[in-house]
């Protein structure tokens, strides 16, 4: 009898422990789902550190049912958009684990998936605001048990981000922060700002866009609009339908990418305030005087250390470039030239910067730089790796047209200033470029005499 009634303790024991191990997952649909259309249902996940990689769904109503969500701990809510094949984000494990390698919070995941994979984008963009409606109801839940709206972040991916902005109209931006990761742009762009994501909606916003010609957004959304490699088309991303599958989702997925890599400090992106693409560059925004100590923003998670500055500005646009992979970040070098050539130049300049073996390469050549007699010619030039202790410069000039005839650069002093190391600029006097041919040399220390 003894033997039985320990086999059923041990029995339920292991019940006990099976079902602790139980864990709440992210609705899985697919293309079936999608096409005969989902009605809404909003599941709220809850990651902690306590349990990184096993979610547990949250009663909407009863918060106290689930002891693990603290609210005297920050929250940040993960809002997905538009599914339009029913299947989780891949994105999902990743973004939960750098967040709470972060910090101590309550991450929570906001599952509408019954609602986003319907192939009607038109019938999702109405379930986003019942969805905005449902999260309201549930922070004011957790505004009554104590919680504080200014400890909330909420970071909403494309038609996520207006959701998140729908939410913190409702709290009248009293909400902490919101980051919109490209924003969706169709049924949003030329909206009024009660029809979207705007500054307004949080004490902070930030915004990146990566796909503003497709499926983001084109205006400035938030306190910070960073636009990536202009905003539009992405490093590495194909063109045209003919050259890839990811044709279609590659620029607006980069955008999680990125920040994907902000969280986890891959490498820091400085960006550049700066009224347009162009200019930027052209090279002319690189100075940040503006934000010192800090220096220029770093995109990402990290941009709330400049809210103090950026809030008193209103709106600000910041541009970036980046590399077709991971590690994103480039590194910024200011290139001066002062030639001699009687005549006026014009033409497109590429740099090599070499230490010991290893080498990086930037091309100046989104249009043709002129070299005026005895004037200083600015340029940005952007390279893929940040290499310490450069030692050498190879440098090439290529005319503009090729037709005509071939003509030399007569360099006075070419200097290259490290944007983050101005201090210890390289220089090089007196060299010959040949049209298209690459010239390679030492770098000196520069002399205080300026032209
Ligand atoms: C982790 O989640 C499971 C499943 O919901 C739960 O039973 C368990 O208590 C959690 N673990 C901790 C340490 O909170
Ligand atoms: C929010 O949605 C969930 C599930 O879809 C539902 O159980 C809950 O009652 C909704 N909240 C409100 C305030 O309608
Ligand atoms: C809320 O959940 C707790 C813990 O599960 C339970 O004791 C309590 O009765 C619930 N309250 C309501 C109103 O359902
Ligand atoms: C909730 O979090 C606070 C702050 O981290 C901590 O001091 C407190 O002990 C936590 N409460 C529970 C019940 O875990
Ligand atoms: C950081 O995140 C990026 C983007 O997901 C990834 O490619 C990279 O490998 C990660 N790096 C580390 C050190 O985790
Ligand atoms: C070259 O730069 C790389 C990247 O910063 C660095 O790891 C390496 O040590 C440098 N090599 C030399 C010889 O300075």
């Amino acid at each position: 009898m003894m033997i039985f009634w320990w086999f059923l303790a041990l029995l339920l024991g292991s019940v006990e422990i099976y079902r602790a191990h139980e864990c709440d997952v992210f609705t899985y649909l697919d293309l079936y789902h999608a096409i005969i259309g989902t009605s809404l249902y909003v599941k709220l996940l809850l990651y902690t550190r306590a349990n990184l990689t096993c979610g547990q769904e949250l009663s909407h109503h009863n918060l106290s049912a689930q002891p693990q969500f603290n609210l005297t701990k920050p929250t940040t809510f993960v809002v997905h958009g538009y599914r339009p094949t029913g299947a989780p984000p891949n994105w999902l494990n990743n973004i939960i684990e750098q967040l709470l390698a972060r910090g101590d919070m309550n991450v929570l995941v906001v599952d509408w998936n019954r609602g986003a994979a319907n192939i009607n984008y038109l019938k999702v963009v109405t379930y986003s605001r019942d969805t905005a409606d449902n999260l309201t109801a549930f922070i004011r839940n957790m505004q009554e048990n104590g919680a504080s709206l200014s400890s909330i972040h909420m970071i909403g991916l494309s038609l996520g981000a207006h959701i998140t902005g729908f939410v913190g109209a409702k709290f009248n931006g009293k909400i902490g922060r919101i980051t919109a990761v490209d924003p969706a742009g169709p049924q949003f762009n030329g909206k009024p700002p009660e029809d979207r994501l705007d500054p307004t909606d949080a004490q902070f916003v930030d915004v990146v866009h990566t796909d503003m010609d497709a499926f983001g957004f084109r205006k400035p959304l938030g306190h910070i609009d960073f636009y990536a490699n202009g905003g539009a088309d992405q490093p590495g991303c194909p063109l045209t339908i003919l050259s890839g599958s990811g044709y279609f989702k590659c620029d607006h997925q980069r955008s999680v990418l990125l920040y994907l890599g902000s969280l986890n400090r891959t490498c820091n992106i400085r960006a550049f305030p700066c009224t347009s693409y162009t200019d930027f560059l052209d090279g002319l925004c690189m100075d940040c005087d503006q934000f010192k100590p800090a220096g220029c923003p770093v995109f990402g998670y990290d941009i709330i250390e400049w809210k103090d500055s950026l809030v008193p500005l209103q709106q600000t646009k910041a541009f970036f470039t980046t590399n077709k992979q991971t590690p994103y970040c480039k590194t910024s070098y200011w290139v001066d030239i002062v030639t001699w050539n009687h005549d006026t130049r014009w033409g497109y300049i590429t740099i090599k910067l070499h230490n010991g073996s290893e080498v990086t390469e930037a091309t100046i050549n989104h249009k043709a730089s002129s070299f005026k007699k005895y004037s200083e010619t600015r340029l940005l030039a952007q390279f893929e790796k940040d290499l310490q202790k450069v030692h050498k410069i190879s440098i090439k000039f290529s005319r503009v047209n090729a037709f005509k005839p071939k003509y030399k650069l007569r360099v006075l002093r070419i200097r290259l200033t490290h944007l983050e190391r101005k201090d210890r600029p390289l220089c090089r006097y007196d060299i010959l470029l040949e049209d298209n041919r690459e010239v390679t040399f030492r770098s000196i220390p520069c002399e205080e005499s300026n032209f």
